[in-house]
């Protein structure tokens, strides 16, 4: 029988709520495939500060670096928002990237037609989206030195640095040419080459790895277009590929084209371990309510089976779950139109995971 061991943490605000119905759902796998998953627990951000004093102890490193991939579910909160900048909640997720080396993050933007109402955009708009954003995560302005508030003469100064090597690009370059071939082979590479010199030289990398790829449609786009593009006709995208920060913003404004932030799942992959998560935060104000939506979290678990097991098929059965329950018109508030049947983050965690196993 296969086994493998997850890391699971559930973080912060609705992290735990939604890890919950994560798990019930790696249950209903566990028994319906026959695979054998341990779950190790461990305290990251605001949770491991309140614990321990920091947001990112040794003991949790130990956990996940001991494990076959990790499930987080969110860190931060108003709680550690004014806390000194190192400790932060949300270093430990920086770190924690940092120390995986999972420099892809896959943020899969897909509609499922049940949720065609769910948008705040028109029906022709969304329908059929199918965007897959490729997030370079472990470099650029989030990590570029120098950083810092520093005194210049009678005031402060703020400094972050944008900053990409070349072999930082050509990586991240090369998942998403080795994604588009897998889709719809057309990849498109935002930057902002028209006024930051790191982004034009992540043009020109791009553009050499492409070489490699010429079955691959390559486009530029400014990112300022892009997001507006998103917007305006989302269905001329196949895969994006693009900085950390850009990948950030641009991923938050895709989720809606598929109903809500609450249905992004991630893969953030490039070490030996791979990191899953929802791409949204803690969502402090809707936490402990049970109305948060689980949906991103159970489909990130979709993405370990294919990305860190080798199991596909696991992520088919998780997308044709939530894809059936969607279909009996269940809800949760996030997604909930006229005539759907609103329920509860566990009732949501509940049938999804019941769906498995009648599989
Ligand atoms: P957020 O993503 O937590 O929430 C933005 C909005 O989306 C909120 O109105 C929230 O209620 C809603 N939302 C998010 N997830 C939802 C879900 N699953 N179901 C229903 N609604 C959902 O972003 P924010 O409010 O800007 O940040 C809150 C905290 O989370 C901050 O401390 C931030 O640093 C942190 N954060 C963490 C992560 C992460 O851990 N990966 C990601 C983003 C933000
Ligand atoms: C995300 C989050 C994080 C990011 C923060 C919390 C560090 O917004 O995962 O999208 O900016 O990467
Ligand atoms: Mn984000």
């Amino acid at each position: 029988m296969k086994e493998f061991k997850i890391a699971v943490l559930p973080g912060d605000g609705i992290g735990p709520e939604i890890v919950k119905q994560a798990v019930k759902v790696m249950d209903a796998v566990s028994e319906k495939f026959g695979v054998k998953l341990k779950y190790e627990y461990a305290l990251i951000g605001g949770a491991a500060i309140d614990e321990t004093g920091i947001p990112f102890p040794e003991e949790t490193k130990e956990i996940i670096l001991s494990s076959d991939a990790v499930l987080l579910g969110a860190v931060g909160g108003p709680k550690w928002d004014n806390l000194p900048f190192e400790i932060r909640p949300e270093r430990a997720l920086l770190g924690m990237r940092k120390l995986l080396n999972a420099f892809a993050n896959l943020r899969p933007a897909k509609l499922y037609d049940e949720l065609i109402d769910a948008s705040t955009l028109k029906p022709e708009v969304v329908k059929g989206v199918d965007i897959m954003v490729v997030r370079e995560l472990t470099s650029g302005v989030y990590f570029g030195i120098p950083r810092g508030i520093f005194v210049d003469g009678d005031e402060k100064v703020g400094i972050n640095t944008l900053r990409y090597y070349e072999h930082e690009v050509e990586r991240i370059a090369k998942v998403a040419f080795e994604v588009a071939r897998k889709r719809n082979k057309k990849v498109t590479s935002v930057d902002k080459a028209n006024v930051l010199e790191a982004t034009v030289l992540w043009r020109e990398v791009v553009e050499r790895v492409h070489k490699d790829y010429e079955d691959v449609e390559l486009e530029h786009m400014y990112v300022d277009n892009a997001a507006m593009q998103i917007i305006r006709y989302p269905k001329q995208f196949d895969v994006i590929v693009t900085t950390n920060i850009f990948g950030d913003i641009l991923s938050d404004a895709c989720a809606m084209l598929t109903g809500s932030l609450g249905m992004l799942p991630s893969a953030s992959i490039g070490g030996k371990i791979g990191l899953y998560e929802p791409i949204h935060g803690s969502a402090p104000d809707i936490a402990g309510q049970n109305i948060a939506n689980p949906i991103a979290t159970i489909n990130s678990v979709g993405m370990m089976f294919t990305y860190s097991f080798d199991m596909p098929e696991v992520e088919k059965a998780i997308d044709t779950a939530v894809k059936n329950v969607l279909a009996k018109g269940y809800r949760t508030r996030d997604i909930y139109s006229e005539g759907t049947k609103l329920v509860s983050t566990e009732e949501m965690g509940d049938l999804i995971a019941e769906e498995i196993k009648k599989m």
